[in-house]
């Protein structure tokens, strides 16, 4: 894992928007994973602008999100479609055709989500799979218990997370139960991982998942394991790291090829 200490959430959403460009302009093709969430909108809103300012070109970009809300209709506001199209495809040139998201309202889940995990695996894999954290650990919907070596699948969400997310719906009654997510080995699958976490609500579960044993009860931290994750998060976030010196002097360090990798 490498920890990168951004002074805040709007320089870290920028980095994080900086390598999303960075793998667009290098592999026009490319796969990207998606997550939706308060966290990542400052980072697509800078993918936008690179868009409008920068000719950031997303036509021939493929897309799959982490998750969606079981019995929500795609055009219902405060599912992960709506969420997607309003925050960033309508916005940029994408192909509708390359957006892939869960589909809520699938009659068929468990055969629903192996024809997900084959069109992940028929492009070619995920690139970059963006992720938040919840606050109990979860990536994707994979709630604390998930297995390490989950495939996408229903999941119920917990009390907490529920709560959480009740400012995109009128009342927590109105958030669904169920969900539809990727599974943690989906997103093991990606070649790489850009997790951000920004304030002081996420600092708890940020060190749980750095510095914390591998474990189930926090399914985040199974990225310990993942081959090339990049963990991006603000001063707040960083609180209760407590090899935080470290991952500072380890950036302060780097050889300058790989710090380009991240700057520019
Ligand atoms: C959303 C997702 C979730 C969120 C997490 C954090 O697609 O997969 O794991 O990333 O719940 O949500 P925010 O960013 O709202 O704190």
């Amino acid at each position: 894992m490498e920890i990168l200490l951004r002074p805040d959430a709007a320089v870290g959403s920028r980095t994080a928007a900086g390598v999303v460009a960075r793998l667009i302009r290098e592999k026009p093709a490319c796969v990207l994973g998606l997550a939706t969430g308060r966290t990542p909108m400052s980072l697509y809103h800078e993918l936008i602008r690179m868009h409008r300012e920068e000719g950031l070109d997303f036509s021939q970009v493929t897309t799959f999100n982490l998750d969606e809300y079981v019995g929500l209709a795609p055009d219902h506001p405060a599912s992960y479609h709506s969420f997607m199209w309003e925050y960033l495809f309508k916005h940029v040139n994408i192909k509708p055709l390359q957006v892939n998201i869960p589909n809520g309202l699938a009659k068929n889940i468990p055969e629903h989500c192996r024809e997900y995990e084959d069109k992940i695996r028929a492009c070619g894999g995920i690139d970059i799979q963006l992720l938040g954290i919840g606050g109990d650990g979860h990536i994707g919907f994979n709630e604390p218990c998930s297995s390490l070596s989950s495939r996408t699948r229903i999941k119920t969400l917990t009390r907490r997370t529920i709560q959480d997310n009740s400012t995109f719906f009128d009342s927590a009654e109105q958030v669904p139960l169920h969900v539809l997510t990727m599974g943690i080995g989906t997103i093991m699958d990606s070649r790489s991982c850009v997790l951000l976490a920004f304030g002081t609500r996420k600092a708890e579960i940020v060190a749980k998942m750095v510095e914390g044993p591998i474990s189930a009860m926090v399914p985040a931290s199974a990225l310990q394991w993942h081959e090339k994750t990049t963990v991006l998060i603000d001063e707040e976030a960083s609180g209760k790291l407590t090899r935080k010196d470290y991952y500072q002097w380890v950036y302060q360090n780097k050889p300058a090829w790989q710090t380009a990798e991240i700057e520019s």
